[in-house]
């Protein structure tokens, strides 16, 4: 078997620009190095440390249910036998960054993209792109649970119709995407605790989102979110809070496409914005926040 290849963003005279591929593969399990499995280990033991008191209980418990170890990278079929019958969920191997409407197409069919290969060892605490530890340690271990999975099917169907009614669709479920699967938190009896992804797979976040004075912490409200603007390149200034995930489910099971009409009309919020309406959990001091950069 060919190994697949490493797709990455690319340096040009523009700046970085993100290179999207489509080709779905066969995990190349043979062709992990040593310093790819030493890489895997560093980082599960260092996040699996952080997150026992820090992440929802239902991912620590299901990434155990899942036999995910810091021992070596995880094989997909093995994950993919449990996902099954779980919640019907699979993974299926990919390049990199996909074009949106292909990712929308796999998810509204149950199938969650992972990205192969593992960043090196010069970007264990920050890396631009998704690789395999974000995607499968992050991603993978709340779709074995059935809301959270049912939610992220819908979110599928929902971004193959915004992709066709085109205007600002696409930019408000986004937002939504970036404030739930990727940075989201969630209330349980012991405090707050993290179940977005892209907060998961970070050791900085991991402590900022929860101890950090700086940011906001604000109960989710959908049309809030969907016209909140956020960061690509620092710490979140918000994090949305949920009760449970049927909250999420719900608040977005109805048609969005009025909504996506009222949403037109009105402007959007910056990152670290806090509302009259907003039910505060708490409010953040700011430090540190950088003036512009919003997106
Ligand atoms: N109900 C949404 C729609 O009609 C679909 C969706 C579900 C979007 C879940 C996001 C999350 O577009
Ligand atoms: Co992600």
């Amino acid at each position: 078997m060919e190994t697949p290849r490493r797709v990455e963003h690319q340096l040009t005279d523009k700046g970085y620009v993100p290179v999207y591929t489509t080709a779905v593969i066969e995990q190349p399990w043979a062709s992990y190095a040593p310093a790819d499995h030493a890489v895997w280990a560093t980082l599960f033991r260092r996040q699996r440390e952080l997150l026992v008191d820090r992440a929802a209980p239902e991912f620590v418990e299901n990434q155990e249910r899942l036999g995910m170890s810091p021992d070596a990278i995880p094989r997909f079929d093995e994950l993919n036998q449990m996902l099954r019958r779980a919640t019907g969920w699979e993974l299926i191997g990919v390049e990199g960054l996909l074009p949106e409407l292909t990712f929308f197409e796999h998810l509204a069919h149950r199938r969650f993209p992972v990205t192969w290969w593992i960043r090196r060892t010069d970007q264990l605490d920050y890396i631009s792109e998704p690789d395999l530890f974000h995607d499968l340690f992050g991603h993978v271990p709340l779709l074995m649970n059935p809301v959270f999975a049912d939610y992220m099917q819908a979110y599928g169907a929902g971004g193959v119709k915004a992709s066709r009614l085109g205007g600002e669709a696409l930019v408000n479920l986004t937002r939504l995407y970036w404030y739930t699967v990727e940075f989201g938190l969630i209330r349980s009896s012991a405090g707050l605790r993290i179940y977005g992804a892209g907060i998961l797979s970070s050791k900085g976040e991991s402590i900022h989102c929860l101890e950090s004075p700086s940011p906001n912490r604000i109960g989710f409200d959908l049309e809030r979110v969907m016209r909140t603007r956020y960061r690509i390149d620092t710490y979140q200034k918000t994090y949305f809070v949920i009760d449970d995930y049927l909250q999420l489910f719900e608040a977005t099971r109805p048609d969005f496409t009025p909504l996506y009409a009222r949403l037109a009309g009105q402007p959007s919020i910056p990152a670290g914005e806090v509302l009259a309406a907003d039910r505060v959990i708490q409010r953040g001091n700011g430090e540190g926040w950088l003036a512009d950069g919003d997106v």
